[in-house]
């Protein structure tokens, strides 16, 4: 019997489906148009559209990611969920430098045969890639610019509005940094977690100075010289502890998560063996992981660039290889978690928590448990 109300449905049809036909009359070389069809311009385009479906895979992704984080409370389920859409979005970045490899196939040489037909046409004018960054959470002020161009400023007007609507909203970047602010880890009732670490961190660079001292392999200038690096450490360690220091640190652009969610940060990852604070840092890691492909696919961008065009300028009117570049040195969101080892202290000389606190840590937490 039928369930949708006597509609009988057509049996579907893979092609149908996935809109096959649609998708196989979207490549139209440019050369063609002009009467001199050049063989490697399909796979130029081809390789293009291969990534802006993954770009709008990683959306999908991201999206779901902004929608767990946006209410008052993180379950720990839903921390779960978002650990897998992160580790989905690595594994599609894995692709980025293989479908490289396959576009290099193309020598420069082909390559000439059809670029003067794509100007002013440019990745740059990707704008899910621009919306990938902003909903990640690049800033604008951390991005490389080049000739004081805004980054949006090559898109259409509508490509423009939608990047810029999501350059205004909140960000991974943000929704994390509320998480972490809010997540009642770094209370840790009688124990007081940040003033043991410090007399840990104080014990690991005595440490170090007493081996610098005792290395009868150094010379005096040597030893002079370790202990100018030692002492830069040391001052990074105090600015940790020193809420004025660390804000002028944010204040300078040498770090941009707060205070409060940088500790919590660093509590989930020294104490990352404890069950409950293994889904945290699988999650934290994989923004590392993602902040660090993107890296990646830009550096592999930039090489690749460099080999098709060498010092010529781009054909969106950047100076290519070199611009690609620096973008790939800024570029980036989550630069606090990938120096957070800076803090890390050896598993020998962290304080051990006292068990009723490991018992005290609930796997639910929202605003109203966190510290004042
Ligand atoms: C022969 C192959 C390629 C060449 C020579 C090339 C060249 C360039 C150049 C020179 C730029 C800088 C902007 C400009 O002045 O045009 C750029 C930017 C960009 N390209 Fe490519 N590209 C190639 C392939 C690809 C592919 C396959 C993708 C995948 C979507 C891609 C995505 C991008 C993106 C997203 C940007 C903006 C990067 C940023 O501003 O941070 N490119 N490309």
């Amino acid at each position: 019997m039928s369930t949708d109300g006597g509609n009988k449905k057509e049996p579907l049809y893979y092609g149908d489906y996935l809109q096959i036909g649609k998708l196989l009359d979207a490549q139209h070389l440019e050369s063609s148009k002009i009467g001199a069809t050049a063989h490697d311009e399909m796979l130029f385009i081809i390789v293009h559209q291969a990534y802006e479906l993954w770009f709008k895979q990683i959306l999908w992704e991201m999206d779901a990611v902004k929608r767990l984080f946006s209410g008052p409370v993180m379950e720990e389920k839903a921390l779960g969920k978002g650990v897998a859409h992160l580790e989905r979005i690595v594994e599609i970045q894995r692709l980025f430098s293989t479908q490289i490899d396959i576009l290099e196939t193309m020598t420069p040489l082909d390559f000439l045969d059809f670029r003067d037909a794509l100007f002013p046409a440019s990745g740059f004018q990707s704008a899910q890639w621009r919306l990938i960054e902003n909903t990640f959470g690049l800033r604008p002020q951390d991005r490389y610019q080049y000739n004081k161009t805004k980054y949006s400023a090559r898109l259409s007007a509508s490509d423009r509005d939608r990047v810029e609507e999501v350059e205004q909203s909140e960000s991974i970047f943000d929704l994390v940094q509320e998480w972490l602010e809010r997540t009642p880890f770094i209370r840790l009732g009688d124990f007081d977690f940040w003033s043991e670490y410090g007399n840990a961190v104080d014990v690991m660079l005595g440490h170090d100075r007493t081996l610098i001292d005792g290395n009868p392999l150094l010379s005096d200038q040597e030893k002079i010289d370790q202990l100018e690096n030692l002492k830069k450490t040391t001052d990074h360690f105090a600015a940790l502890f020193d809420v004025d220091a660390y804000a002028k640190l944010i204040a300078d652009g040498s770090h941009r998560l707060s205070h409060r969610a940088l500790k919590a940060a660093l509590l989930i990852h020294l104490y990352r063996d404890e069950p409950i604070l293994h889904t945290p840092f699988r999650f934290l890691k994989s923004l590392v992981d993602m902040d660090e492909n993107f890296s990646a696919w830009r550096y592999r961008h930039a090489l690749m660039v460099a080999r098709m065009i060498g010092t010529k300028i781009g054909t969106g009117g950047s100076s290519g290889h070199e611009y690609l570049l620096r973008a790939a040195e800024h570029n980036k969101v989550f630069s606090d978690l990938t120096n957070l080892s800076t803090f890390f202290i050896p598993r020998s000389v962290l304080p051990a928590l006292p068990a009723n606190i490991a018992r005290q840590m609930g796997f639910r937490f929202s605003p109203d448990d966190s510290d004042s």
